[in-house]
């Protein structure tokens, strides 16, 4: 740090006397090339559902995915990530592995409307199991499937990684650029990044959600999602907020398993961790403003509380200025209209 002046002859407010100047001066800015917009897809036909508690957000029939499509790509945002919701949730969460699950569907549909929309794909069970939980769990003692060796509820790694290559395999055909794996399970980059391989997909990309934390600020996405867990919560496989250097080690694994670009999970109050990161690894790093985040400033704002506009902006850009290369966000579409303006 060159300091050449001190007071009265350095005066650091002359650099911020007019918003021209302050743009000269930024160190930090936005484009709509930063955002990942994540999108709902359910079963039926013509549905736009509001969540309710993430006001501007939906839940869409893959009929409604190519005009939606469309619009992400118009404003110049380069990517999606979907979640889908399915007709029917079992103890394996099936439908994730089949070809004609929601997801593969979507991906379908967009690809086909958008071929260079860049596709990723949540890859997780919680959606699909009827437990809510991110992959299979040991069973109750009793049932056939229990292992005695290991505690009930227990999610169930290695047995996991099988169904994570395979879905992602599935995911991979219907045409997804990017598999991204968010439940928090050890091995789940390598396990995918062999099975795609092995399957010929050997240019598909793994976003890995690597420091993904047991947050409560995910509770408007379960909504969204339809995907809260039916006992417990994720804290045996997602990792506590209390600890950062836990995080180095986590993507460390990620980028000796594979990883093509490692994300932090939530953002704005991980700001610390995106740093951490940025600084110790040379791969592009994703960090995911997630739904509580993002409802939040929607309900202050509805109260008039807080200016919805500036509020996102500075979160975003906050999110960047730590260190992110690209920012998962619900604000996405606004924010490009809000940055065009
Ligand atoms: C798991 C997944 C979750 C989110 C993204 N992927 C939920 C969870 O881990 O419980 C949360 C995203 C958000 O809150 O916006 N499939």
């Amino acid at each position: 740090m060159t300091v050449i002046a001190s007071f009265p002859t350095a005066r650091p407010r002359r650099l911020r006397l007019s918003a021209t100047i302050r743009r000269m001066v930024r160190e930090t800015t936005l484009t709509p090339a930063d955002f990942i917009y994540p999108l709902f897809v359910r079963h039926g036909r013509d549905v736009q559902r509001p969540v309710s508690s993430m006001p501007g957000v939906y839940q869409w029939s893959v009929d409604r995915l190519p005009a939606e499509a469309e619009s992400i790509a118009r404003l110049g945002i380069p990517a999606v990530i979907l979640f889908g919701i399915p007709a029917r949730k079992d103890p394996t969460g099936s439908e994730n592995y089949d070809p004609n699950g929601i997801v593969p569907q979507a991906i379908r549909a967009i690809k086909a409307a958008v071929p260079e929309l860049i596709v990723i794909s949540d890859m997780c069970f919680c959606e699909y199991t009827d437990h809510g939980h991110c992959g299979l769990i040991n069973p109750g003692p009793g049932h056939e499937d229990h292992i005695a060796t290991l505690p009930e509820g227990y999610l169930l790694n290695d047995p996991t990684l099988e169904l994570l290559g395979r879905a992602s395999v599935v995911h991979a055909e219907a045409g997804a650029d990017i598999i991204a794996p968010s439940g928090m399970l050890d091995g789940m980059v390598g396990a995918i990044r062999k099975a795609l391989d092995e399957a010929g997909f050997t240019h598909v990309a793994i976003m890995s959600y690597a420091a993904k934390y047991a947050s409560s600020f995910y509770g408007p996405f379960r909504d969204a999602a339809e995907s809260p867990p039916a006992f417990g919560d994720r804290s045996q496989y997602q990792m506590d907020p209390a600890n950062a250097r836990e995080a180095l080690k986590e993507c460390a694994l990620d980028v000796m398993e594979g990883a093509d670009i490692l994300m932090v999970k939530p953002a704005l109050p991980y700001l610390d961790i995106i740093r951490a990161v940025r600084e110790r690894f040379d791969l592009p790093i994703a960090a995911y403003q997630v739904s509580g985040e993002y409802s939040m400033i929607k309900a202050a704002a509805a109260n008039g509380w807080l200016d919805e506009r500036r509020v996102a902006l500075e979160a975003l850009t906050a999110i960047k200025r730590a260190g992110a290369d690209m920012i998962l966000t619900y604000f996405a579409k606004d924010a490009v209209k809000w940055l065009q303006e």
